[in-house]
């Protein structure tokens, strides 16, 4: 059988990751592709547990090296019970953060030593690398502003309803969160693919789909890019 495709979408809060996750899996569903989607911390319920305990905002005080274990924790889990399954059947796999988020918020704004981090990748993710990722690139003030704005208009009680850990922090560390999204792009070309996330929601989409069908080619089911 064919191995299906991993995707990843990053970026900072509030860039537009969800929506445009759902949207292309949607899409890909249009064209018959069997697609999975998924997020982290979570995918799993063990997962979701270590996402609930990273996010509140009244988790006790640790260190880098304490929050990049507990990410890993969930990522093994979420590797073994849904995403090299879902890969070995030949499905799509959209997975709305991954282990770029651990690099850029506990290594390059967190501190976390790059010799642990490249271990822990190493380690745990191993061959499992994305495909493709798609770094959604947002002015960090305009990102927060989103956020606000669903928080807004989220449901009472709802787990989006109160800021997370992260979303208080201030506007200066979203910067940087940004500049380190900006600097993997960079260093890996050949991988991820940065698209201007400020642009309306289906202008978005349709740079997406472009990067997607670019990438894929044939294999998602739609006419090929290019003709030459
Ligand atoms: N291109 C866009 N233009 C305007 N609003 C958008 C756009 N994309 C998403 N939004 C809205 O902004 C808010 C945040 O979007 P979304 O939840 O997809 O971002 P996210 O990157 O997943 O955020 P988080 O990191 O907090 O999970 C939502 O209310 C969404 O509807
Ligand atoms: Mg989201």
């Amino acid at each position: 059988m064919t191995p299906g495709k991993f995707i990843t979408f990053e970026g900072g809060e509030g860039s537009g990751k969800s929506t445009q996750a759902r949207l292309l899996a949607e899409r890909l569903r249009g064209l018959g592709h069997d697609v999975v989607v998924t997020r982290e911390p979570g995918g799993t319920p063990f997962a979701e547990q270590v996402r609930q305990l990273l996010l509140a905002p009244d988790t006790a005080p640790h260190g880098p090296v304490s929050e990049a274990l507990m990410f890993y924790a969930a990522r093994a889990d979420h590797l073994e019970k849904v995403i090299r399954p879902a890969l070995a059947a030949g499905r799509w796999v959209i997975c709305d953060r991954f282990s770029d988020s651990t690099d850029v918020y506990q290594s390059h704004a967190g501190g976390l030593d790059r010799a642990m981090f490249d271990m822990l990748e190493h380690a745990i993710v191993a061959a499992t690398r994305p495909s493709l990722t798609l770094v959604i690139d947002i002015d960090a003030r305009l990102g927060q502003e989103r956020a606000t704005a669903r928080r807004g208009s989220a449901s009472r009680g709802s787990d989006s309803a109160a800021a997370d850990a992260y979303e208080r922090r201030d506007i200066v560390y979203h910067e940087t969160l940004r500049r380190g999204f900006l600097a993997i792009a960079e260093a890996e070309p050949q991988r991820c693919l940065v698209i201007d996330g400020a642009k309306p929601i289906d202008n978005v989409a349709a740079a997406v789909w472009a990067g997607v069908s670019e990438r894929f080619g044939a294999d998602t089911g739609a006419a090929a890019p290019r003709t030459d």
